[in-house]
């Protein structure tokens, strides 16, 4: 899975000179500024909490989640100002659930971002308190108005309820859950699409949604971007799923090859390579596709879209 970081594929057509990787790069700095200060440093008797906490969130990783978030801000016209601590808040949810998704009880890895995951570090129970910490102060950073200019209050909280939705018992945790008890069970589609929008897909599009909607998007954008996000959650879950059996180890940065040992529920389980990624690229296409009213403002989204399904990490 080569990335193109032109953009241009299956029906986009708009993007064909975009520069994905100085864009990301670019928003990657901001976000991991951001990042910096959203998180206290060591300090105090539970100095060791705010240590387990930033070694996770400060190691690396894509960020599509709130670089996602910042480019539906600036595709409805919005400034970067405005989402921007709601970017950081949906990565430390992010980050939360890879460190409890990492432990033994669930799907017990020892690698993350390239580096030995949180539990192998600190320990089993500052691990499950540094995602709790990380899941708690993600609404404080979200709420906060400081960096915020000219959003309503009534934006912020609807986003607030957005994103919990998302991250919550009817959006990640419920997926995460379905995904444990299918552990060597065969999944109709049927429910490994509804698994997969839960546990990946209900957080990319709380990351486009709440970004758009703190740049000021109306009722028309918001449901053009869910689409836009529906799509691109689905085809990033089955890319990662790609991942696991294709790619080593040393690219992604965690181990691969454990979703068969395991009997997790994926898509290369249930329909082979082949058609899994000719899945991934046809949601792309969708993707692609919500985005054609929104014009040359939405080439990051597309450039993404196209990014999330060709990455190699
Ligand atoms: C991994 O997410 C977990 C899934 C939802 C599949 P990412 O691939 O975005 O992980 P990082 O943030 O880049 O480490
Ligand atoms: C994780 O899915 C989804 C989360 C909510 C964290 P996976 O279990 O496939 O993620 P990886 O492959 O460990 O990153
Ligand atoms: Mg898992
Ligand atoms: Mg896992
Ligand atoms: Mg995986």
């Amino acid at each position: 899975m080569k990335q193109r970081p032109d953009g241009a594929s299956r029906g986009g057509g708009h993007a064909a000179t975009f520069d994905l990787e100085g864009y990301l790069s670019a928003r990657v700095a901001l976000v991991e500024r951001a990042l910096a200060r959203s998180v206290k440093a060591p300090d105090g008797p539970a100095s060791r909490l705010s240590e387990a906490m930033r070694y996770s969130l400060l190691a690396g990783g894509k960020r599509l989640r709130p670089v996602l978030a910042l480019a539906a801000c600036e595709a409805v016209g919005g400034v970067l100002g405005q989402a921007i601590n709601f970017a950081c808040a949906i990565e430390m949810i992010h980050t939360y659930s890879l460190i409890h998704d990492d432990l033994p009880c669930m799907d017990d890895d020892d690698l993350r971002r390239g580096r030995p995951t949180n539990h192998k570090v600190y320990g089993e129970a500052i691990a499950t308190l540094a995602g709790d910490g990380l899941l708690t102060d993600a609404f404080r950073v979200a709420a906060s108005a400081d960096d915020v200019e000219h959003v309503p209050p009534s934006v912020i909280v609807a986003t607030l309820v957005e994103l919990a939705e998302a991250a919550g018992s009817d959006g990640m945790v419920g997926g995460q859950v379905i995904d444990l008890l299918g552990e060597g069970h065969a999944l109709s589609l049927q429910e490994l699409e509804e698994l997969h929008r839960k546990k990946t897909g209900a957080l990319f599009v709380a990351a486009v949604c709440c970004g758009a909607r703190l740049g000021g998007a109306d009722e028309g954008q918001l449901h053009a971007l869910r689409q836009y996000g529906q799509a691109l959650g689905l085809a990033f879950q089955v890319a990662d799923d790609l991942l696991d059996v294709e790619a080593s180890t040393a690219c992604v940065g965690k181990r691969t090859g454990k979703d068969a040992e395991r009997g997790k529920a994926t898509y290369p389980a249930l329909l082979g390579v082949e058609r899994s990624r000719e899945l991934a690229r046809d949601l792309v296409g969708r993707a692609h596709a919500a985005l054609t009213s929104f014009g040359e403002r939405a080439a990051p989204l597309r450039a993404l879209a196209t990014f999330v399904v060709e990455r190699e990490l």
